[in-house]
């Protein structure tokens, strides 16, 4: 998703904005550019399409002089990604950059032409400067020229603004997508998230909703959504200095694979006590869950899939009847709420902005807010009632990996953390469920050890044209995170089907050499899953099992592949069996040559509906 980032500076800041938009990157973007305030007063901007090493190229024969600048990673939403769409957009008096999507540009737009003010680009954003010029041209200062141009939009968006003859003035806005102002000693910065602003400063105000900041040198005044003065924290930003990098690795994904047995460890670490064999939550829910009529989960995408696995978990061993939607749905659908009940909100980036509008809904519906959160300083940690978190360090692949883990091994524990007060789990299963935990990190160490099989088996499948994932039980979600992981980062169709739905439709699509990836270690669901290769294999369906020890000699010799994950205690089986899955995608997407980090399209922090 577009980035935003900004300095007013002491020196020349063209090459730190390039460096900062590097640190965006992660979020997905399609072009870039940068706009500064030249000695003479002047706005100058370079742009380029596609990857930043264009811009960089750009700017290395054309530098941008200036000690104040914005910049923009850009994910288009309204016009193609070329240069001419690409930010900052801008007139002689005003450069913009924006995140996120003005509604009613079209209107904006009609009203502009009515006066003489046309766009050169095809986008939503481009209304901005044109209408903070035309107050400018009427008089206004630049200060009340924003709060005028505010005052007409609508839409969830971020903004930054920079202005002619003016070399220490930047102006920014908070309206749905986020915005963060960094303060130095002697100089400003603002970036779309703490991340950006980490090799400049770790003393951080983030915007609320509704906020704008009029930053001038290094004084800073905060206006809320009516125009009145603010003060908001200045926090410490746990976020790192160093610019993530691949390590010893092809791929950020790859080394986010890799990373699991430790990333889980540090989540484990923060939800259980090893001494005591038991679930130590440190957050003080906001309903016991004793209390607790109903447990609402949405989330999108991978995050979803890591809520329909706790579903199973929270019913089964809590009996705690829980909902799960995506984001997307559910808060469209209105649902009737009772009071008093607890929403939980799961969320790697912490922006989505389909997860925001599902929590600001619960909000309104009496519900107590959770979430469970990679970037607890986010906007979604802003407004939850309790923060739980994931702990596994930033994400910068796309496809989402290790936050999965993470995601699930935290509901494992708050679902044990559940059972136990529901009286439905007994100390004696909740230090069995405890130790079985403890061990994750060490089985799925092993786990991995299947690389070298995934990756010959990747060979077959990078020829698919569509490839089938069949789970059961809380297997299901795994076969749906793993056929969308295949999607996002090969190109390849594949879906995801509840095993026992093959009869009912999906049947119809089993040809010869068709690769069926069937998510089914040893447990009481395996002797159904089992007939249900047999249908696959005796149609041509090429099958590769995920199973561990017992389900590879239940399945005999039915599928052409067998992985084999250490055997685990069952209710954690989707955690350690996630690795083949997260492994098979990775390897396809490496032998179609794709873009595995950032593949085509996708965005990291989705912070547009
Ligand atoms: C898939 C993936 C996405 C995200 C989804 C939600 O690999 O990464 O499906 O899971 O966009 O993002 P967060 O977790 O940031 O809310």
């Amino acid at each position: 998703m577009c980035g935003i980032v900004g300095i007013i500076g002491q020196a020349p800041v063209s090459e730190r904005l390039l460096e900062a938009l590097k640190r965006l990157e992660y979020r997905g973007y399609d072009s870039a550019g940068i706009a500064t305030v030249g000695g003479d007063g002047a706005l100058t901007r370079r742009r380029a399409e596609g990857k930043l090493g264009n811009l960089s190229a750009r700017l290395e024969a054309e530098p941008l002089a200036g000690n104040i600048g914005i910049g923009h990673t850009r994910w288009a939403t309204h016009g193609g990604p070329t240069e001419t769409n690409a930010h900052p957009h801008m007139t002689s008096r005003v450069a913009v950059v924006q995140n996120g999507i003005i509604e009613n540009f079209k209107a904006l737009r009609e009203e502009l032409a009515a006066d003489g003010y046309e766009p050169q680009s095809e986008t939503d954003t481009e209304v901005v400067p044109l209408l903070v010029t035309r107050e400018l041209a009427r008089g206004a200062t630049p200060q009340k020229a924003v709060e005028t141009v505010l005052a007409k939009l609508n839409g969830a968006f971020a903004l930054a603004l920079i202005f002619s003859g003016e070399q220490s003035l930047m102006i920014a806005a908070c309206r749905g997508a986020p915005i963060a102002v960094g303060h130095g000693d002697t100089e400003t910065y603002l970036g779309s998230d703490a991340m950006a602003l980490a090799p400049f400063t770790n003393r951080v105000t983030f915007l609320e909703d509704g906020d704008w900041a009029v930053l001038e040198g290094s004084k800073i005044s905060l206006f809320d959504r009516a125009n009145q003065p603010v003060k908001r924290a200045v926090i410490t930003t746990q976020a790192s200095g160093l610019l993530a990098d691949k390590g010893n690795h092809r791929h950020f994904m790859l080394k986010e694979i890799h990373e699991q047995p430790e990333t889980v460890g540090h989540t484990l670490a923060h939800y259980v006590d090893l001494a005591s064999e038991t679930v130590r939550l440190r957050e003080t829910l906001p309903i016991d869950f004793a209390d607790m009529p109903r447990l609402t989960i949405s989330a999108c995408g991978t995050a979803y899939y890591a809520g329909l696995v706790a579903k199973y978990w929270f019913e089964r061993y809590a009996r705690l009847p829980v909902d799960v939607d995506v984001a997307s749905e559910f808060r469209y659908r209105e649902p009737p709420m009772e009071k008093g009940g607890m929403a939980l909100f799961i969320s790697q980036s912490g922006e989505t902005a389909d997860t925001l509008a599902a929590l600001r809904y619960c909000a309104g519906a009496g519900q107590h807010i959770a979430s469970l959160l990679n970037v607890t300083e986010s906007t979604i940690g802003r407004e939850s009632d309790v923060v739980f978190p994931t702990l596994c360090g930033a994400e910068i692949g796309v496809a989402s990996t290790k936050a999965f883990t993470s995601q699930l091994t935290a509901l494992a524990a708050l679902a044990v953390a559940a059972g136990k007060a529901r009286g439905t789990i007994s100390a004696g299963e909740e230090a069995e469920l405890v130790r079985a935990l403890a061990g994750l990190p060490g089985l799925m160490h092993d786990a991995l050890r299947a690389e070298k099989q995934t990756e010959d088996i990747a060979r077959q499948m990078a020829r698919a044209s569509d490839v089938l994932y069949l789970g059961r039980g809380q297997m299901f979600p795994l076969a749906l995170e793993g056929a969308l992981k295949l999607k996002e980062i090969s190109y390849i169709h594949a879906e995801g089907y509840a095993a026992g739905e093959l009869k009912h439709g999906p049947i119809a699509l089993i040809e010869e050499d068709l690769p069926v990836i069937v998510v089914a270690p040893s447990d009481d669901l395996m002797e159904k899953t089992l007939s249900n290769m047999q249908e696959v294999a005796a149609r041509g369906g090429s099958i590769v099992l995920i199973t561990d020890e017992e389900g590879a000699n239940q399945a005999g010799d039915s599928a052409a592949e067998v992985i084999t994950v250490p055997t685990v205690h069952n209710m954690l089986a989707p955690i350690v069996c996630a690795l083949p899955v997260q492994l098979l995608a990775y390897h396809t997407a490496v032998h179609m040559g794709t873009d595995v980090d950032q593949p085509r399209n996708l965005a990291k922090s989705v912070t547009v509906e």
